[in-house]
């Protein structure tokens, strides 16, 4: 028989070469292809597939898989193909998931010997675009189907006229996003078709996730290090010309990114309490801080971080794992016509009763179209079919909007369904976040959070949100809770203490103001800063009050402007007290003052930004366009952040 591997003038031994062709037929077709993309690297084969190189060890196996196996050193330190292993990461994302999972793709790619820039879609130079080989964008979608904010320029210029043709370069796509959204992953979609457009060609196609991502983002980034070393074994470098100046120039993409801010180490070490590994962790406290006779209900909920060691700034956000409401629970089991105790499987959390699993694994409250349309196959109900068919999108956006799984239980006369295959087609429970409103400086072992309660009648029922209705309804102080540190880079303070501060959060936009004012305050930080707030009451609904009159007179907070907009006959809002004070305003950030502006996305981010413009325009004398950039490059500064939501 032909022994698989050849000695010619490979570096093995003989003995060696005996032991792997021994080895060879044992292996499994994964492993196999591992080795010959491992053995491509080390030069020891000239040409995977099959085929021998000039003086090299000819191997069968074909196709390459993972770079790095446990107990093998991750990468070799040269590499014979033409290439060099360069790759860049870039990433678009609003609340740091896209930014997460870009720093582990970069890990891996690290790992198996890439030399890898990492940088955030703001901070890479456009121009360094067309020296790229290897382009991994990891980006999410915000607002209505829009790029994150850290996005927004790196996107106008692909799309723009001035975006470069891209023949040289391969790339993939893994866009972020929610279906239960309209315009699912719309950004990852946008960039996947641009890049394409301008030549470039797709390594892995684009993975689109939904808010449960981890797996599909895992498995795409081993796609991306399988379909790389697949290039380099079968020395598909030279299909794409590469000179000795481009990589200089890859190089200098690295190097060339402008400022530091975000040029993330791709190495940072993960913290023990994650996303997949919560921490549980104690009510210390929960009070709601609305006054008697207000129509809102905002709680202040305090949770011991004591034995966690988790850290956290002002401008992270905690994620909490909430429970179901057992009312909700309860009535969609007896609508669905199961038992509570029937046994069904909850992914790493193994097999488990249908109560539990609704109480605490699963979505039960959103309805999506992939949800449905499943819900449709496993039931054969033509109308659901019907309701979920493509071309149909408006009647579904119409039916799902208000409504949860009880009511699609209900209205379609669903029941006696297999629990264990019901259960299969539902998202796993979503975390949400809330803005830490806490210095951990002056709180070590505490997070203070600000959440607003939901709640709402549609459709002839009452409705709470999930999470904030389990923390204002259910959640006591000594109950436990699971939770992570959800780190947000692009909200920060500057790290120079004197450089002035203009933070705009009405609402629960105003926790993590509490929390800068508080972390300024222990370290003593000198520059000014200004607070615009607002709520419907000042009576009832004015959070944190006292704080803020103790911040001012010890001057901590060096100003405040509120607005309450139910007070008045006519609504006044944070916007409109920001142009009263246009004057002060432009001369605080022409000082060089960073503007915050955190809550409602939809409309008050926007009318806020509005009134940004208008007085850059007004005050600086400068026409509308003009002002725009000036707040465009205030944002590729730093200098004009928004965490909304
Ligand atoms: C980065 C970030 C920071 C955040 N910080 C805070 C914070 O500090 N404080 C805070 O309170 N929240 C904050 N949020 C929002 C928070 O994460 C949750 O989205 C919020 O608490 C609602 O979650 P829930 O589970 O209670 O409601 P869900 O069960 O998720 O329900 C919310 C949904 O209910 C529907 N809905 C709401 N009101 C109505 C209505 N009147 N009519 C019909 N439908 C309605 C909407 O579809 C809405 O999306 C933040 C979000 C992000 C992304
Ligand atoms: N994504 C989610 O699941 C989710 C969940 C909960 C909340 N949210 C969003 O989070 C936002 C924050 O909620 P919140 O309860 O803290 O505060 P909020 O509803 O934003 O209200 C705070 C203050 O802002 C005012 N306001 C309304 N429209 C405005 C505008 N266009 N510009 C400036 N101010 C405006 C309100 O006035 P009036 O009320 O008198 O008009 C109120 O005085 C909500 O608007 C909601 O959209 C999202
Ligand atoms: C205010 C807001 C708006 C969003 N809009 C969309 C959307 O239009 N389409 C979508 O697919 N996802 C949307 N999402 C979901 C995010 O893309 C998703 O949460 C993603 O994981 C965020 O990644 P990031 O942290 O990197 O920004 C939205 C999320 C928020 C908070």
């Amino acid at each position: 028989m032909t022994p698989l591997l050849q000695v010619n003038n490979s570096p093995f031994t003989q003995q060696q070469i005996e032991w792997l062709n021994a080895l060879l037929p044992t292996l499994t077709e994964g492993q196999r292809q591992w080795l010959s993309g491992y053995l491509a690297a080390l030069g020891a084969v000239g040409h995977a597939a099959g085929t021998a190189g000039a003086g090299g060890v000819q191997t069968a196996a074909t196709g390459v898989a993972p770079a790095a196996l446990a107990g093998t050193p991750a990468a070799p330190a040269t590499v014979s193909a033409a290439e060099p292993k360069e790759a860049t990461v870039l990433f678009g994302s609003q609340t740091g998931n896209g930014q997460r999972l870009a720093g582990q793709l970069a890990k891996k790619l690290e790992s198996a010997g890439w030399n890898v820039a990492l940088c955030s879609m703001r901070d890479f130079k456009p121009n360094q675009l067309k020296n790229v080989r290897n382009l991994f964008i990891v980006v999410s979608t915000h607002g209505d189907g829009d790029p994150p904010d850290n996005a927004v320029s790196f996107y106008e210029f692909l799309h723009g006229k001035r975006a470069p043709q891209l023949p040289d370069t391969r790339f993939s796509v893994l866009a972020l996003g929610d279906t239960s959204y309209d315009k699912f992953c719309q950004t990852g979609k946008d960039f996947d078709k641009r890049l394409e457009e301008l030549g470039a060609k797709r390594l892995v196609p684009r993975v689109d996730c939904d808010v449960d991502y981890d797996e599909a983002a895992a498995d795409w980034m081993d796609r991306v290090l399988e379909a790389l070393v697949r290039l380099q074994a079968e020395g598909a470098a030279s299909a794409v010309a590469v000179s000795s100046g481009a990589v200089a120039q890859v190089s200098a993409v690295a190097a060339g990114m402008a400022g530091t801010a975000g040029a993330v180490p791709a190495n940072s070490a993960e913290p023990v309490y994650s996303r997949s590994n919560p921490f549980l962790a104690e009510v210390a406290d929960n009070i709601n801080l609305n006054g008697r006779g207000s129509d809102r209900e905002t709680r202040h909920l305090v949770l011991s971080l004591e034995g966690s060691g988790l850290v956290y700034e002002p401008g992270d956000a905690v994620a909490i794992f909430p429970e179901n409401d057992p009312r909700l629970v309860d009535a969609v089991i007896e609508a669905g016509g199961w038992s509570p105790e029937a046994k069904v499987e909850a992914g790493k959390s193994g097999t488990l009763s249908l109560r539990e699993a609704l109480l605490r694994h699963f979505e039960i409250t959103v309805l999506t179209r992939p949800l449905v349309s499943q819900i449709a196959e496993l039931s054969g109900s033509l109308k659901l079919k019907e309701l979920a068919a493509s071309g149909n999108e408006e009647a579904f956006k119409t039916y799902a909007d208000g409504r949860d799984l009880l009511d699609l239980l209900q209205d379609f006369g669903l029941t006696g369904l297999p629990a264990a295959d019901f259960v299969k087609l539902l998202r796993k429970m979503p975390a949400r976040q809330y803005s830490i409103a806490s210095s951990q400086l002056a709180h070590p072992d505490e997070v203070f959070l600000t959440i607003r309660k939901v709640e709402y009648e549609r459709h002839g029922r009452r409705r709470s949100g999930v999470c904030s209705g389990y923390v204002a309804e259910r959640l006591e102080p000594g109950d436990r809770v699971p939770i992570y540190i959800h780190q947000n880079p692009n909200f920060k303070l500057p790290a120079d203490p004197l450089a002035p501060i203009i933070m705009i959060g009405p609402g629960t936009g105003v926790a993590p103001f509490r929390a800068f004012i508080e972390e300024r305050e222990e370290t003593g930080a000198g520059g000014k800063s200004w607070l615009f707030y607002g709520d419907r009451r000042f009576r009832t609904d004015f959070l944190y009050q006292t704080e803020w009159q103790r911040w001012l007179a010890s001057g901590a907070l060096t100003r405040m402007d509120v607005a309450f907009s139910r007070d008045t006959p006519e609504k006044v809002y944070v916007q409109h007290r920001m142009l009263e004070r246009s004057r002060d305003l432009y001369a605080w950030i022409e000082e060089g003052a960073v503007v915050y502006v955190c809550g409602d996305e939809k409309r008050m981010a926007r009318d806020v930004e509005e009134a940004l413009i208008a007085i850059i325009a007004r005050e600086g004398g400068k026409s509308r366009i003009e002002a725009e950039s000036v707040l465009a490059d205030l944002k590729a500064q730093n200098r004009y952040q928004r965490d909304v939501y």
